[in-house]
């Protein structure tokens, strides 16, 4: 039985379904208030419970045999980026499960001190890999899924808002290609005990994607390029009466303020690795939007 957290996510949505195509048991994690129907029908067993409540975890834990953790946090790092994980980990060891698979982010070993998420990533991975559980940890740049609606409101208006350096480099990964990567993990030789970048197979300028979605639907771009520090005076006056959204701003600030991209060796690391060739952030959104 493999459990997956995060199962309605857009990581743990895509890993489930591979998961069922090849017929794998799979326990999803979902909330009472999260959409796991479509789980349910491709076959995995849903497992209502919160990642806040370490008794959910325990007994989500029992008979397993594999952990894929994706789940994300909405803001609580604390409780759930790094808690929830460290008491997954704690469980895997309880129970003597095979494999644990984590979803880092690339960037959590730079010591990012005003982003919560980044800093609950590390701790956690450095529990994972002193903890004696085989893992993977996978260390994602921005997500392909994730600008899916900017490329629809693109489509519509023809705008694209983009805060901070238009001259930063990110490396966007298909997160078909991800959730590919996280199931392959649990059995591929070469993914033990590693702790690898993802990234897509170019390394792009953030004022790429406006061009890119330009192209796809053939409209010229209109960007709107505010400052960084427009984030700044928000967090400053949020910090007035909202402390956790003010850190959680932290968090948002340091993926626009800094670059998040692999290396060209990385990619060909990862794929040879997993032995399949990444796909463009271009042929993602085409295939999506079926342009
Ligand atoms: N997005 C990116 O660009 C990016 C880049 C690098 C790394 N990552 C990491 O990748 C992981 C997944 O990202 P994603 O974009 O797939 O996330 P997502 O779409 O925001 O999904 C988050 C998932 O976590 C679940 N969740 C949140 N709070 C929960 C709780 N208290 N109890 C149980 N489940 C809870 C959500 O359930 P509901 O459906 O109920 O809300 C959802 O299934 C995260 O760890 C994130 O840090 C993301």
């Amino acid at each position: 039985m493999i459990l997956v957290t995060g199962a309605t996510g857009g990581i743990g949505r895509r890993v489930v379904r591979l998961l069922r195509q090849q017929e794998k048991p799979v326990k999803a994690f979902a909330r009472l208030s999260s959409r796991y129907s479509e789980l349910e029908h491709r076959g995995a067993e849903i497992f209502i419970g919160d990642l806040r409540r370490e008794k959910d975890i325990q007994q989500a834990c029992r008979g397993v045999e594999y952990i894929i953790s994706t789940h994300g946090s909405g803001g609580d790092a604390l409780s759930l980026d790094y808690r929830a994980n460290i008491e997954l980990i704690d469980q895997a060891k309880a129970n003597g499960v095979k494999h644990f698979v984590f979803i880092s982010v690339l960037g959590a070993d730079r010591g990012y001190e005003d982003a919560p998420v980044f800093k609950a990533k590390r701790a956690v991975e450095k529990y994972l890999q002193a903890s004696g559980v085989n893992y993977t940890i996978l260390r994602p740049a921005g997500l392909a899924s994730n600008l899916l609606t900017l490329a629809e409101r693109f489509r519509e208006t023809g705008l694209y808002l983009l805060i901070g350096d238009p001259k930063n480099r990110t490396s966007i990964v298909s997160t078909d290609d991800l959730a590919k990567i996280v199931v392959d993990s649990l059995t591929v030789e070469g993914a033990q005990n590693q702790t690898l970048a993802v990234g897509g197979p170019e390394i792009l300028w953030r004022g790429d994607i406006p061009q890119i979605f330009g192209r796809i639907f053939n409209k010229e771009p209109v960007v709107i390029n505010p400052p960084l520090f427009a984030i700044d005076g928000l967090r400053g006056a949020l910090g007035l009466f909202d402390t956790q959204t003010q850190q959680a701003l932290g968090t948002y600030r340091t993926l626009l303020a800094n670059e998040f991209f692999c290396t060209k060796d990385e990619i060909s690391n990862l794929e040879s690795i997993f032995d399949f060739k990444l796909e463009t952030l271009e042929n993602f959104v085409r295939r999506y939007l079926a342009v």
